[in-house]
């Protein structure tokens, strides 16, 4: 079973991509589950049919499927919710303020993606794909196992245990009502279906992430982010698709500086993201909508290809920390052994090697440090770094 997730920034056309993959997947013989995270329920528009907050029929082997948001935060995190309700207003927060103060910023997100997880187990379907919220937002769930186990150790402080001998005297003599046993379930509850989750899209055999672009300068630098923070947290991305490339039939002199910028800018995307295969997707005379337009669409990506193949597997990046030095480590196959240059352009570092040129953005531990040196071995390059 594969799980097909497409990010990217706003707008770039990552529903359009998922409901034309999903359409492809599906006319290849795969019982197909499209879904989408997005409150405003826009896969129903990229198809052109109504789909539900249930499994919904589309055509042969492909079923849609809008999450509800609100309904799975209810269902997911209701006791939490009333508890932390009671504990802002408790301290004199307003009461509808601490209703909302209650739900965490990106919880929508995270219970939809849940949902992926409970799909995956019914195993009712051969492919999952997702359409998931720009790329920022996606990222910030990547933290919640993390940030799941904080609220455990700090907003629930106490130990549990401690609580309930303590609970029956603390009415009187605190201001703070302690959680309840439901509270502490839900949590733990939580917290295990995440790292569940977690594990399911970290699996490069299970889960493949697809960054969608245009070939445009703010859009290639929120990517390029998006790709360093995926690499950095386990999860694989496996393709890019540069959507909206006016097509070289394009002569009208209006397009001829917005034609030269793209070409550059696809340049740009190569650089950035050199080992994954780039698939380019042309600027159609009109929306995408409806089945035709995305079967047209799914043909133009990936041709004969099977949108379930892996299409890259190795993890093209890490970062380890040997005695006080961090090592950023990248995958470069097929190098020719040249001279390793390295520039450093505020948080980005521009790598080159023989004729091979890599521009990626670097994370915050190794953004305030110097390269201190590199070396490629076995294809892989290794760059030193420590404080200036
Ligand atoms: N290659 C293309 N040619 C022409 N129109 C396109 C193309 N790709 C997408 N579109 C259109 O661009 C608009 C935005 O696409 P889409 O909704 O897929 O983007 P999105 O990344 O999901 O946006 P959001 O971030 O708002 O969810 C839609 O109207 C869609 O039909
Ligand atoms: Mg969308």
């Amino acid at each position: 079973m594969r799980v097909l997730l497409y990010t990217g920034k706003g707008g770039v056309g990552k529903t359009s991509v998922s409901a034309a993959t999903a359409l492809k997947c599906a006319e290849l013989g795969y019982r197909t589950l499209v879904m989408s995270t997005d409150p405003a329920h826009s896969l129903a528009d990229s198809f052109a049919l109504p789909i539900k907050s249930e499994p919904t029929p589309l055509t042969e082997n492909l079923w849609g499927l809008e999450i509800d948001p609100f309904r799975e935060i209810e269902e997911n995190w209701a006791t939490v919710k009333d508890y932390l309700s009671t504990l802002f207003a408790s301290q004199g927060v307003d009461d509808i303020v601490a209703e909302e103060l209650s739900i965490l910023p990106g919880m929508d997100e995270l219970f939809s993606l849940l949902k992926i997880r409970q799909f995956y187990e019914k195993e009712a379907y051969d492919v999952i794909v997702v359409d998931c919220a720009p790329t920022g937002a996606t990222l910030r769930l990547l933290h919640f196992p993390d940030m799941i186990g904080w609220y455990m150790r700090r907003l629930f402080h106490v130990e549990r245990k401690v609580v309930g001998t303590i609970r029956r005297f603390t009415d009187e003599i605190f201001s703070v009502p302690l959680p309840g046993d439901e509270v502490y379930d839900t949590v733990e509850r939580l917290y295990k279906r995440v790292s569940d989750m977690k594990a399911v899209l970290a699996d490069p055999k299970i889960t493949s992430i697809r960054l969608v672009l245009n070939p445009e300068k703010m859009v290639i630098e929120e990517t390029r982010r998006a790709y360093t923070y995926l690499n950095l947290f386990g999860f694989v991305c496996d393709a890019v698709i540069a959507n909206k490339v006016l097509p070289e039939e394009v002569t009208d002199e209006y397009f001829a500086e917005w034609k030269a910028s793209q070409q550059r800018y696809l340049e740009e995307v190569e650089a950035s993201f050199g080992s994954l295969p780039i698939f380019k997707v042309r600027l159609y005379e009109r929306e995408v909508v409806g089945i035709d337009a995305l079967r047209q669409m799914a043909n133009d990506i990936y041709g004969d290809r099977d949108p379930t193949e892996r299409f890259a597997d190795s993890k093209p990046m890490r970062i380890v920390k040997r005695g006080k030095d961090y090592w950023l480590e990248l995958h470069l196959p097929f190098t020719e052994k040249g001279e390793i240059q390295l520039m450093r352009k505020g948080d980005e570092l521009i790598i080159r090697v023989g004729t091979i040129k890599r521009h990626l953005v670097l994370p915050h531990i190794l953004a305030k440090q110097e390269p201190k040196g590199a070396k490629l071995e076995n294809g892989i390059l290794q760059v030193r770094f420590g404080m200036p």
